[in-house]
């Protein structure tokens, strides 16, 4: 019989891993253990992903996480929905840590006493036996039938050393939560709800791979991808919503988290299903030419296949041309200015510009007071280097164009871009 605990009489006697979470409020704690902090979902992530949920018309019943960690993503979604939970975590301790954690978020909202807190636990055993943590459910909580459960929401452990993000890594494997669950998953009205929090550095293979398991479980289930990034271009989370959690007619979202804790995110949604392509760009090779537009996008948008979907809304339908379409700096080039009044869509740009002037000269130290002249022809006093240059020369190169500009007398900002093979500088003032 598994271990049962209480997250509303829980203690933090014995766990000694707590610690801020810098994306939470001040003063918020969260307790960890056997190394899990890592392992954990931020909290900022962890509420916009719920509060992103909560608009999903979930089946009836509980919130189940089967390997909830240190159940930080739990307490979002069982406050958020306001739903009883169960978490199921191997490592005793790690429970503990989630109950406390579960404990610490309804206190905080004074929920502790709240309906939803009667059934919320945490059982401590292997999250692939669905029927026997629901028996034990059932009989630790005297209920008279078996719990139902709303969500399956599953964020497996995966190898810190791996290179291969093989889905035979993951602990615990999908197939095996799947098998021992499906029998007990409530349905909505687009099936069963699961939200799998995968690795974003699965390939685009393994993402179809993903969705077999998932049809042999359930042939044909509703699905929405989904890419959070927290910004510096970074994908931080590729997630997988299925069933009554998907949303009807968007097979891909992304999300951007804000650099500010309350602030709404930066959403994009549509895109292609997977299984017709990743939804990248093509690269397109043509000569760059004076007056014309170039912009650098979010390199986590780009990864998501949205990048054209987004594109959309921000310009007037115009004929955009890809020079870069992988890496850190993905590069369009296009005749009008993005429409970015909207904060939200100015977080997905690195930076945008009209060429002003190209310079055929090799990016380099000695290049330096030549290329300033040419930046004091246009009236730049600050130039931002976006091309990719070795790292040990980068912040020479920089170096020495700020301490040449500081001297001068510019009014106008600007960036330097490069197509791929080619030396050509493009000079952009920045708009
Ligand atoms: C990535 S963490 C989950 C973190 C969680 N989402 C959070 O917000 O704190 C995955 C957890 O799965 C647990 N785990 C691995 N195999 C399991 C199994 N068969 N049953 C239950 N938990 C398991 C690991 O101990 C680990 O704590």
């Amino acid at each position: 019989m598994p271990k049962i605990l209480n997250p509303a009489d829980a203690s933090a006697e014995g766990l000694n891993e707590s610690a801020p979470d810098s994306t939470a409020p001040a003063g918020m704690v969260f307790y960890h253990a056997s190394e899990g902090k890592p392992l954990a979902t931020p909290w900022q992530v962890a509420l916009i992903r719920s509060q992103l949920l909560a608009r999903a018309a979930l089946p009836e019943g509980m919130i189940l996480d089967c390997a909830c960690g240190s159940g930080i993503q739990l307490a979002a979604h069982a406050s958020v929905l306001q739903r009883p939970a169960i978490g199921v975590e191997l490592d005793p301790r790690r429970a503990q840590a989630s109950a406390m954690n579960l404990h610490t978020i309804a206190s905080q909202r004074n929920e502790l006493d709240a309906e939803r807190m009667l059934t919320t636990r945490v059982v401590v055993g292997d999250g692939r036996d669905g029927a026997g943590i629901l028996s034990a459910l059932k009989e630790g909580l005297g209920l008279e039938e078996l719990p139902k459960i709303a969500l399956l929401h599953l964020d497996p452990a995966r190898p810190r050393n791996s290179r291969t993000h093989g889905l035979d890594e993951m602990e615990p494997r999908l197939d095996e939560v799947f098998a021992g669950w499906a029998p007990y998953l409530k349905e909505g009205r687009t099936g069963p709800a699961l939200l799998l929090d995968l690795s974003p550095r699965l390939t685009h293979e393994q993402r179809l791979e993903v969705e077999a398991f998932v049809d042999l479980s359930w042939p044909g289930l509703l699905r929405t991808w989904v890419w959070t990034s927290r910004g510096r271009g970074r994908v931080d989370r590729l997630a997988l919503w299925l069933g009554s959690a998907a949303e009807e007619g968007v097979a891909r979202r992304f999300v951007r988290v804000p650099p500010t804790l309350g602030t709404e995110p930066t959403l994009v949604a549509g895109g292609r299903r997977l299984v017709n392509g990743s939804g990248h760009p093509v690269q397109v090779n043509r000569p760059p030419r004076r007056g014309e537009r170039i912009s650098i996008l979010d390199a986590a948008l780009v990864e998501s296949g949205l990048a054209e979907d987004w594109l959309k809304r921000v310009t007037k339908s115009e004929k955009i041309g890809w020079s870069v379409v992988e890496g850190r700096r993905p590069q369009i080039h296009h005749d009008h200015p993005l429409r970015l009044e909207d904060p939200a869509d100015r977080l997905l740009v690195q930076a945008t510009g009209r060429v002003v002037a190209l310079a055929r000269m090799a990016l380099s130290v000695t290049h330096v007071d030549r290329l300033v002249e040419v930046l004091l022809e246009h009236d730049i006093r600050s130039l931002t280097v976006r091309a990719t240059l070795p790292p040990e020369v980068q912040p020479k190169v920089q170096g020495a164009i700020d301490r040449q500009l500081a001297r001068r007398s510019g009014r106008r900002d600007a960036f330097l871009v490069q197509q791929p093979g080619d030396e050509m500088l493009l000079i952009c003032i920045a708009e």
